[in-house]
């Protein structure tokens, strides 16, 4: 097998499919343009960004690309909070079944292989692992816009590796249950928030990597935006919710 630093996207991915460690939406992207699916994209896929999401443990995705492979990462790991199953991101209502994934933070061999495979990081919830990163001045706050009423944080934020001044994105907060019937995940981010990360810090044909992934936004902004992007989610269910939401996405897009 060739090694990862001599591996281009599209190798990785038959690299992956080979040794059935994850799936793509590349593959079920290649039947919608079949017609075999009931999503209907018209437009050429051959012509859009490459977008593989993985249903794999992240750093053992990452073993597979080279150093430095990617422009920019855009994460958003377990902080350590218990936030899936919080009532906040749960519900009273069970809308989200009880999953364990938000137990404790990321250790060192995350970082150490998210420093290795990207040339930028944005990383939501930095304040939670400050321990584990260097110093840096560029921050976004994300201002959630909520109603001045709820006991809530107002907002978010985000380390990064850019040496910018801190930047407030300012993006209506779509969480409470029953405010977005789009929701399929209890941290779920607004796609807005990623179209803003984008335009700010990102530039055109660079490559996008999000770690973990949960409800996709990150994916499908990368996708309407132009970006290649490759994103892993451990849990099994998210990924193939968020998979789906993103062929929706997708086949809104050819309406228009
Ligand atoms: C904070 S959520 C991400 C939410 C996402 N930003 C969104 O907008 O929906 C973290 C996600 O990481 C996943 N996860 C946890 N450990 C992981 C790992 N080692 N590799 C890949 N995904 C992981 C969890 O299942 C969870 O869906």
């Amino acid at each position: 097998m060739k090694t990862s630093s001599t591996l281009n996207a599209e190798e990785t991915q038959e690299v992956f499919e080979e040794k059935k460690i994850g799936f793509t939406s590349q593959n079920i992207l290649r039947s919608v343009g079949k017609g075999i699916s009931k999503y209907y994209v018209p437009f050429s896929l051959w012509d859009n960004p490459l977008s593989a999401l993985y249903n794999l443990d992240c750093v053992e995705g990452m073993k597979y690309y080279s150093d430095n492979y990617f422009d920019l990462a855009i994460v958003d790991p377990e902080y350590g909070i218990d936030a899936a199953n919080m009532t906040m991101g749960r519900g009273k209502n069970k809308k989200y079944s009880k999953k364990d994934w938000d137990k404790k933070p990321p250790d060192k061999k995350y970082f150490d292989e998210l420093f290795r495979v990207s040339k930028n990081q944005i990383i939501w919830g930095g304040n939670y692992f400050t321990d584990k990163l260097p110093t840096s001045r560029g921050r976004i706050y994300w201002d959630k816009i909520l109603n001045k009423d709820v006991s809530f944080a107002d907002g978010e934020l985000a380390w990064t590796s850019f040496d910018k001044v801190i930047k407030t994105a300012k993006i209506q907060y779509n969480g409470f249950l029953g405010a977005d019937a789009e929701r399929i995940h209890p941290t779920q981010k607004p796609e807005k928030l990623y179209n803003w990360i984008l335009k700010h810090y990102a530039e055109k044909g660079q490559r996008i990597l999000d770690t973990h992934v949960g409800s996709g936004s990150s994916r499908i902004s990368c996708f309407k935006n132009g970006f290649d992007f490759v994103g892993f989610e451990i849990d099994r269910e998210y990924c193939k919710d968020s998979d789906i939401r993103f062929i929706n996405a997708i086949a809104q897009l050819s309406l228009f």
